[in-house]
């Protein structure tokens, strides 16, 4: 069902992701690299690039001295699992800082490490044992990526003032309501939030109005606020699959918002399709327990001028059927390529 589903998203949501993403590590693997003098032995720095150190899959168990002038730090799919005093005494141009795939527990990082790291901008920190953030982490923060660790606490203050930060990735940890109240106030520059796989019982509070992407599927989320939406005015893909969402739990004309293209609302209870406006482009219903479908909360007035731009229809895992839609459907839905019943 997921593959399908990310099939479905590919073209829009991939593609649109795809700017956010760095996973390219230009990675010199198969090359001859020389390596600039003052290199960490363990590591290479290309002649060409010596602004970078690779220091990636190579079984290390702990962090190299890493050299004065290096920026660009690969530290990748390493078994280290602390980060010592002294490493990082001369890297204070580091700008990028890539740990994922370690077993670096929290209690493990040294003060005077990535703290001291003043220009740092990207923090790849996933697939580690971290049970609360690192830091406190520079000002100057653009990414930060914890994802797959097992973070419970997420101090309110971990963030504050990191006005050029756009994404946190936080899924896949053990976060609550309450550990996350009040994490991202403030931040004028957060583009993508990921708080998916986690243990939330509400979408997290106090985003910001510049979000664009937000995700909180796997949760255990039963409602969205009234008016949770209108306070977020720039928000085009809100993912809310495999929670709990109830029909009690969706105010009247909480998805009444003209910015919104995605809305992923499958893997839920509820029994009614929600009330949409018209600007929705894919609409995510699958697996609910929908028995009828109410052209109504699709498409309040259906004209040669009014219709809904909706491209995207999944009712597939409910109780409705192509016979169910109303004959009057196709004016209204005129846009839509794909409406899928099963
Ligand atoms: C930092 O650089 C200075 C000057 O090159 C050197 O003397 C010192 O040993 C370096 N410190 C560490 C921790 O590598
Ligand atoms: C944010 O980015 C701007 C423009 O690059 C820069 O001038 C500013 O110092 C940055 N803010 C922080 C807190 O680093
Ligand atoms: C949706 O919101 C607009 C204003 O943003 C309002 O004019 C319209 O009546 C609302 N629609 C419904 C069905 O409540
Ligand atoms: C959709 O949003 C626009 C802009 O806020 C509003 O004018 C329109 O009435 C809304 N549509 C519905 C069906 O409420
Ligand atoms: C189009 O929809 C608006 C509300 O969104 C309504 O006020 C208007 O009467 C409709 N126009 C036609 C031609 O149906
Ligand atoms: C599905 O809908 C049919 C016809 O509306 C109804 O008879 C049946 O009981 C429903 N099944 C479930 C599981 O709700």
């Amino acid at each position: 069902m997921f593959a399908l589903s990310c099939f479905v998203l590919v073209g829009l949501v991939c593609q649109s992701l795809g700017q956010y993403e760095y996973d390219d590590y230009y990675s010199p693997a198969g090359l001859e690299v020389i390596s600039s003098p003052g290199c960490a032995p363990e590591c290479d720095c290309p002649i060409n690039f010596p602004s970078a150190m690779y220091c990636n899959e190579r079984n290390l168990k702990f962090i190299p001295i890493v050299p004065i002038g290096i920026k660009y730090l690969y530290l990748q799919n390493n078994n280290i699992e602390e980060v010592k005093a002294g490493v990082f005494d001369n890297a204070t141009d580091l700008r990028w800082l890539v740990l994922d795939n370690n077993i670096i527990t929290s209690d493990k990082i040294q003060a005077g490490t990535i703290d001291k790291l003043s220009k740092l901008e990207k923090l790849y920190f996933s697939h580690n044992k971290l049970t609360k953030p690192p830091g406190p982490l520079s000002k100057s923060l653009d990414e930060l990526k914890l994802t797959d660790n097992q973070l419970s606490s997420f101090p309110s203050n971990a963030l504050s003032g990191m006005e050029n930060l756009t994404t946190v990735h936080l899924s896949k940890n053990k976060l609550t309501t309450e550990s996350i109240t009040g994490a991202f106030k403030g931040l004028k520059s957060l583009v993508l939030l990921d708080v998916s796989e986690n243990k939330l019982k509400k979408l997290p509070s106090g985003v910001p109005a510049s979000l664009l992407m937000l995700y909180a599927d796997n949760n255990d989320i039963d409602s969205i606020p009234n008016g949770y939406l209108a306070k977020l005015p720039n928000l085009q893909y809100l993912r809310v699959s495999h929670n709990k969402l109830v029909d009690s739990g969706i105010p009247a004309g909480v998805f009444n918002v003209s910015s919104l293209l995605e809305l992923d609302l499958s893997f839920n209870k509820l029994k009614t399709i929600p009330e949409i406006n018209e600007s929705l482009e894919h609409l995510y219903l699958q697996v609910n327990e929908i028995d009828k479908f109410e052209l109504s909360n699709i498409c309040k007035f259906s004209s040669p001028v009014n219709y809904s731009r909706l491209k995207t229809l999944r009712l597939d895992g409910n109780n409705v059927t192509h016979s169910s839609m109303p004959d009057d459907t196709s004016n209204c839905l005129r846009q839509a390529s794909e409406i899928i019943f099963e």
